[in-house]
């Protein structure tokens, strides 16, 4: 039974871990304990006091809430905070019932006076270690509320010690960068107000006391499914107590809740282990996989993207010419990228126009789709539903669809302006023109793009608050897409948002896989990849092989980069020649029989690129018969002799079981090859891929 129910306290248990809280003697809804599993419900402690330490530090300040709301003597940061009718801007909750639900215990709280009630949701994911929680908030009123910032969670660390927080930050084509810093007395806030989730930040969070690495120490992690405006508050106070806040961002928000509605804030998944930054990710790898990816254990196809052979020039010439060797090298989904649609001759026109372009394919895709298809690979499509250039058809019929305030300049970015998703009209509008084309065509994978963020954010026609824009906006794009989804079951989707600017667990409910960076550059690559591995898993990283870096990378380098993914490739491959392609076959067809492990194994990082020219990582199989090791050396001291390198050493082999390492004679126990290691000698620019098979 993971929910145990106590006296006023409720300990959440999953396989390895904990988490208890319940009413303190001032009636609080406070955090005992979040750790280790322990040994039975009588270990977890269940009561706290409500004591005042000073006039100046109430109680209030002080208590460990799970969902504090802004009232009284506190200053901390406060998950909640409305506006009511009467005037009142306080909000005071007060616990009125509890519920269980199969794995999912829900706790009602109430504002009497204000007729506010929020409900705490937590459910259960006990075999990934895994709790989900959200609030919903309902106005059991007769006016209208608004809402001023409803965060999905806070949490509290263990008191009296000091912490790390790791984040992701980064910038266009620079995504995911890992940031380890101590949190004091203060706060850090990260946060998006771009209306995507960005390139900027990422609303994940692992924090541990210090010392954790990739194999051990203790990790409390989690992170926000969704991809607008986001807020992540690390708060250290006076007394050494941390707590973290992660949400919708309430920047320029407000929601107005009329009486009898309900607002539910996106789901936040949290998570703890002793066993390091590793474990913290694949416990989330395995989550995003099973539980979030719609069809998380569909072998991801390697695909082959003409972008940066044509750019904008494309046609079916062109296209078939691409095609025939992509089929020739094992490409299973040829994807024509941008420039095929009305108008479209470079970024100045045609977002919005979403038919083919009557110049460039006069026959409609249905000739070239043939063709592909004929070739032996699906065919896939770039779309930026989200996007409009003034100088296209839907735009000079509707200026009005556009977010702006209509007294304003309205600021271009890549010369184009953004449709307010969060009407009905542009809705519509949209999923028609991408219904048609899904519906008319054999396509089986749409790259969903969207390459700027948001300014000037009015909305004159909103039916509520103008502000609600920000959230409405992206649900919005959660419900084309879900729709299109649902009609259109055999489409594989990618999220695209020049680069990596919106990938996140919100929107891996809907699409397939990500493109994590406009970056293709390998040894940048490297870096990018860690990252993102943080938090999300191989099947979901799609990693071409580009022109970026050929100069002075050997293809071999530049194909184990992208091998540690799904694998596409990008490159102009007419300009290639046919050796470099006949290489390139090789690596493909290497790459179909190790994805199965690369994609759905467990991922160890063995050596961080961020931190080591001579970096290494690898993927074992669930049953742990299988691993694919890849180490990559990006450059090496002048007198390389002077640097042994350290060997490799492998994790999440089965100490007990035998295992053959590919060119290598011996034959050791997961145990010996764990503890001895691999030596490795790889020249600047080298790089190799193990396969590991367990023998008798
Ligand atoms: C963005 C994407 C690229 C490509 C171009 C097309 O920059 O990240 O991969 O699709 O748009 O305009």
């Amino acid at each position: 039974m993971p929910i145990h129910h106590l006296t006023n306290s409720w300990i959440l248990e999953t396989d390895h871990t904990a988490y208890a809280f319940g009413l303190d003697s001032g009636g609080r809804l406070v955090n005992f304990y979040w750790g280790e599993r322990l040994l039975s419900p009588s270990d977890y402690p269940t009561q706290a006091s409500s004591q005042n330490w000073a006039s100046f530090s109430n109680a209030g300040q002080l208590a460990r809430e799970e969902y504090p709301a802004e009232t009284g003597l506190k200053y901390i940061e406060p998950c909640f905070k409305a506006y009511y009718a009467d005037g009142v801007r306080d909000t005071v909750l007060e616990f009125e019932k509890a519920e269980v639900q199969g794995a999912e215990l829900r706790i009602h709280l109430m504002d009497a006076l204000e007729h506010l009630g929020i409900i705490l949701h937590y459910r259960l994911h006990e075999t990934y270690d895994l709790i989900e929680r959200w609030a919903e908030v309902t106005n059991r009123g007769e006016t209208a509320i608004t809402l001023e910032r409803v965060l999905s969670a806070q949490w509290h660390l263990p008191r009296k010690r000091s912490y790390r927080l790791s984040h992701l930050y980064g910038r266009w084509a620079d995504e995911w960068n890992i940031k380890r810093e101590a949190l004091a007395v203060g706060k850090k806030i990260l946060e998006s107000r771009r209306i995507t989730t960005s390139h900027h930040g990422q609303p994940w969070f692992a924090v541990d006391g210090g010392t954790a690495n990739e194999e051990q120490g203790e990790v409390w992690f989690g992170a926000l499914a969704w991809s607008g405006n986001w807020k992540f508050i690390a708060e250290t106070t006076e007394f050494g107590a941390t707590r973290l806040s992660l949400g919708l961002n309430d920047w320029d928000f407000a929601w107005r809740l009329k009486p009898g509605e309900s607002f539910s804030t996106p789901a936040a998944i949290y998570g703890y282990t002793h066993n390091g930054y590793g474990e913290a990710s694949r416990r989330l790898h395995d989550y995003t996989r099973e539980q979030v990816l719609p069809n998380g254990k569909t072998l991801r196809k390697v695909l082959y993207n003409s972008w940066e052979a044509t750019t904008f020039d494309v046609d079916e010439t062109s296209q078939v010419e691409l095609a025939k060797l992509a089929a020739e090298m094992g490409v299973e989904l040829f994807v024509m990228d941008d420039g095929w649609f009305h108008g479209r001759k470079d970024d100045h026109a045609g977002l919005g126009d979403w038919w083919p372009d009557e110049k460039k394919f006069p026959r409609g895709l249905k000739p070239l789709i043939e063709q592909v298809n004929a070739l032996g690979m699906d065919f896939g499509l770039w779309v930026e539903p989200e996007m409009v250039n003034p100088d296209s058809e839907l735009y000079r019929s509707h200026p009005d669809w556009v977010i702006h305030f209509p007294q304003r300049k309205r600021s271009e970015a890549r010369n184009q302006l953004i449709l307010n998703f969060a009407c009905a009209d542009v809705q519509d509008y949209i999923l028609e023109k991408l219904d048609t084309i899904l519906a008319e065509n054999n396509i089986r994978f749409i790259k969903w793009d969207m390459n700027r963020n948001a300014s000037e954010p009015g909305w004159d026609t909103a039916p509520g608050d103008p502000r609600e824009l920000w959230v409405r906006y992206v649900q919005g794009v959660y419900r084309v897409w879900g729709i299109l989804r649902q009609r259109h079951p055999q489409v594989t989707w990618q999220t695209c948002s020049g680069g990596g600017g919106r990938v996140d667990l919100g929107i891996l409910r809907l699409a397939d896989q990500a493109w994590v960076s406009d970056n293709t550059e390998p040894t940048a690559r490297l870096n990018i990849q860690e990252g993102y591995s943080q938090v999300f898993p191989a099947c979901t990283m799609e990693a071409w092989v580009t022109d970026m870096g050929s100069e002075y990378l050997p293809l071999e380098f530049r194909m184990h980069v992208s091998m540690c993914g799904a694998l596409g490739i990008g490159g102009h491959l007419v300009n290639w020649g046919a050796e470099r392609r006949a290489e390139a076959a090789k690596w493909i067809a290497r790459y179909k029989e190790i994805r199965p492990v690369v994609q759905f194994g467990d991922l160890y990082r063995l050596r961080s690129p961020q931190q080591d020219s001579y970096s290494a990582l690898m993927y074992v199989s669930k049953d742990r018969k299988e691993a694919v090791l890849f180490a990559f050396r990006t450059h090496q001291p002048f007198i390389p002799q002077l640097e042994p390198q350290a060997p490799v050493y492998p994790r999440g082999l089965d100490p007990q079981a035998n295992y053959a390492v590919e060119g290598y004679e011996e034959v050791r126990s997961g145990l010996g090859w764990m503890r001895i290691g691999i030596e490795l000698f790889l020249e600047d620019y080298q790089s190799t891929i193990l396969h590991i098979r367990q023998v008798e």
